[in-house]
Formats: structure tokens, sequence, C-alpha cells
């Protein structure tokens, strides 16, 4: 069973837990890394041992959730390897993968319907990562020394 990390704030702590039992029935190990109630959290809290788990290879892919997906992205993309896409359309998290094969999903949970956000988890799951010319540009992503 492929390990999913997830983790929210309070404002997608709602929605994570929609997509925890979504993950569960879909045959994931899911792991929940919080936040585990409404109460008011920081995001960076919740987005750094998701962004871990990625980046040490623990995990293939993970998700996060916050109001907008901007602070659990911003977070995300400090660690090396990890690539946080915010996707607010099924479309965009399919270019995601398909594009710039992204390793953690952002979802605005403020922004989109918890129909949407099954859809948007669906195809960020099954879109698999095109290769060839965006090989090359993803690989350009990480600074090389001379440019640090
Ligand atoms: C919390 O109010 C909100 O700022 C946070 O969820 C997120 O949108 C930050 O980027």
């Amino acid at each position: 069973m492929e390990p999913i990390p997830i983790a929210a704030d309070h404002a997608g702590f709602e929605l994570k837990q929609k997509l925890v039992a979504r993950l569960a029935a879909l045959g994931y190990d899911v792991q929940d890394l919080g936040t585990d109630s409404p109460a008011s959290t920081d995001y960076p809290d919740f987005a750094h041992p998701v962004a871990e788990r990625v980046e040490t290879g623990a995990a293939r892919r993970g998700v996060l959730l916050c109001g907008t997906g901007l602070g659990m992205s911003y977070a995300a993309n400090r660690h090396p390897h990890v690539r946080a896409a915010v996707a607010w359309t099924p479309e965009i998290a399919e270019l995601a993968r398909r594009h710039n094969d992204a390793n953690i999903l952002v979802l605005p949970a403020r922004f989109v319907s918890e129909d949407d956000a099954d859809k948007i988890l669906d195809a960020f799951l099954a879109t698999p990562f095109e290769g060839g010319r965006h090989e090359r540009r993803v690989e350009k992503i990480e600074p090389s020394a001379e440019t640090q």
C-alpha cells in the first residue's frame, strides 16, 4: 500500500477529514499528520512534516490543505526535491502531474467544494508524469551549485 502523508491547518481541517476517508477507501496507507481539530494553527507546522517525507523518499506523494493553498506551498517548496502544486481544478492537478511532476498536491480549502476536491485529488493520483521535454525543465528547477 502506497503511503500518502496528508496534513492541513485549521482552514483545511474539515476537508482533510473527508480526503483522509477517501484515500483510505481507495486503498492508500493514509498518514494523517494533523491538524486534529478546527482550532487555530500555523500552517508551516503541518507543511514541513509532509514535505520531509517526500524529500527523504519515505513517501512518493503527499497532500496539504490550507485556506488558499499558498502558505502550505511556500513552506513545502523549501524542501529539496519537493514540487508542491496548488490546484483548484482537476485540469490544473492533471497538468501539475503531466508537465511538472508535482509530488505534493496543495488544495485551497476555502475555494474548492468537497466535490471539486475529490476530482482534483483523483486527477493528481491518476495522472503520470509525461517526461520528455518536461523532464529537462523539471531537472532545472533545483538550483545548481553555481546559482546558489
Ligand atoms: C489561515 O487563516 C490562512 O491564512 C491559511 O490557511 C492559509 O490560507 C495560508 O496561506
